[in-house]
């Protein structure tokens, strides 16, 4: 058995917690990325091969983290990426991880698959802002009820996470036993269905559902039934930036979940620059994927990202202490971020432009 992760002082120490957790089979599915993990890797080594050319006497004496996302103003340039099933994590699940998020005014993103409704995880949130992440599900009908759904519940933009036409091979989550299926729980209802597991046997695709045959009309066909902004999620290729852009969606993050879907995919930081000049002017660009410390916010942001999204780390920390656990990880990071910024001479979001950012890698 694992020893849990508890008590953190530091994001390092949580970190190294978490890692020595990953041989069950929950830990596994979270740790874990597609098939030999070259994407997940990737990710965090892309952070490298930059580096920060911090200013000097720049009057550091106060530094303003807040920002604004789609209009709505936030404490800090980072929000909650969306992940499913939080209550196998812990009991509060996503009820917690609104709370915290509610209390220290992040914005957070709440997947189809959370194991609480929407509507609580609403109530939970307070004055922050949330999206819902949509999986679309095999009846539009559905996908309509859970958007007209979170509208109701006052959620701000859907978030249509598209790098899931079928679900990855992940062989760390295979070893581990842990399966993606209808027998977890799922808060938003029993009409609501995960991504199947892929490679599946055509005609089976259809059959059990999946976004497998969904096209660009998809997109259309949301902004049709919802006054939201809607935000893409999972886009790495400029062209489909601008086949975005076109159609009228308002956010896109670059992400390729987590190294979770296609193994081999760039990593989201190598993304960023050619996505940002692209379509930057039109709409806004996020980014997710192996953002750990506050170096690699500073380096995203100054690449063109208005926020970045932050994914496992947020599930170590509601492991180690519900939600108590998640406000104590926001604290850590956004101090580590002020402080990071100080010593970088730049007093607020507006300021980390690109000239704080060098390439020294390959
Ligand atoms: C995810 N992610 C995800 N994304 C999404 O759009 N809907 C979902 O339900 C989930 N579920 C999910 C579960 C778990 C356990 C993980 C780790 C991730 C992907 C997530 O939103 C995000 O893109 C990545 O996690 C970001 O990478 P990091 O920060 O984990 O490196
Ligand atoms: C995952 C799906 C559920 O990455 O988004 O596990």
């Amino acid at each position: 058995m694992d020893p849990p992760i508890t008590s953190f002082r530091t994001l390092g120490e949580l970190e190294e917690a978490a890692s020595r957790r990953s041989l069950d089979a929950l830990w596994a599915y979270i740790q874990g990325g597609a098939s030999e993990e070259r994407t997940l890797r990737a990710n965090r080594d892309a952070f490298r091969s930059w580096g920060l050319k911090p200013r000097v006497l720049a009057d550091v004496s106060s530094v303003d983290l807040h920002t604004e996302i789609l209009g709505a103003r936030v404490g800090v340039p980072f929000w909650v990426a969306p992940m499913a099933y939080q209550g196998q994590v812990h009991p509060e699940g996503e009820v917690a991880m609104a709370r915290a998020a509610g209390r220290a005014h992040v914005l957070g993103a709440y997947s189809t698959l959370s194991s609480r409704s929407l509507e609580e995880i609403a109530a939970a949130s307070g004055e922050a802002p949330r999206w819902f992440q949509l999986y679309l599900q095999p009846d539009f009908e559905v996908s309509r009820s859970l958007i007209e759904r979170a509208e109701r519940a006052r959620f701000s933009a859907i978030v249509l996470t598209v790098d899931t036409p079928v679900l990855a091979v992940r062989d760390r989550q295979s070893e581990g036993g842990f399966a993606i299926d209808g027998s977890i729980p799922i808060g938003n209802g029993r009409d609501v269905v995960p991504p199947t597991r892929g490679p599946v046997r055509q005609g089976e695709l259809y059959r059990l559902r999946s976004d497998a045959g969904a096209t660009w009309e998809v997109v259309d066909q949301i902004r049709s039934v919802t006054r939201l902004p809607v935000v893409l999620k999972g886009v790495l290729d400029e062209r489909d930036a601008r086949e975005a852009a076109r159609r009228g969606v308002r956010g896109i993050v670059v992400s390729n979940h987590g190294g979770r879907q296609l193994d081999g995919a760039v990593a989201s930081l190598e993304a960023l620059p050619a996505i940002v000049a692209a379509v930057g002017s039109s709409l806004e660009v996020y980014l997710d994927g192996g953002v750990r410390r506050a170096s690699d916010i500073l380096i995203a942001l100054a690449l063109g990202a208005r926020a970045v999204g932050i994914g496992r780390p947020l599930l170590w920390a509601l492991a180690a202490d519900g939600e108590a656990g998640v406000e104590r990880y926001f604290s850590l990071l956004a101090t580590e971020l002020a402080t990071s910024m100080a010593l970088s001479g730049r007093r607020n979001v507006a300021e980390v432009d690109r000239t704080l950012v060098e390439r020294t890698g390959p």
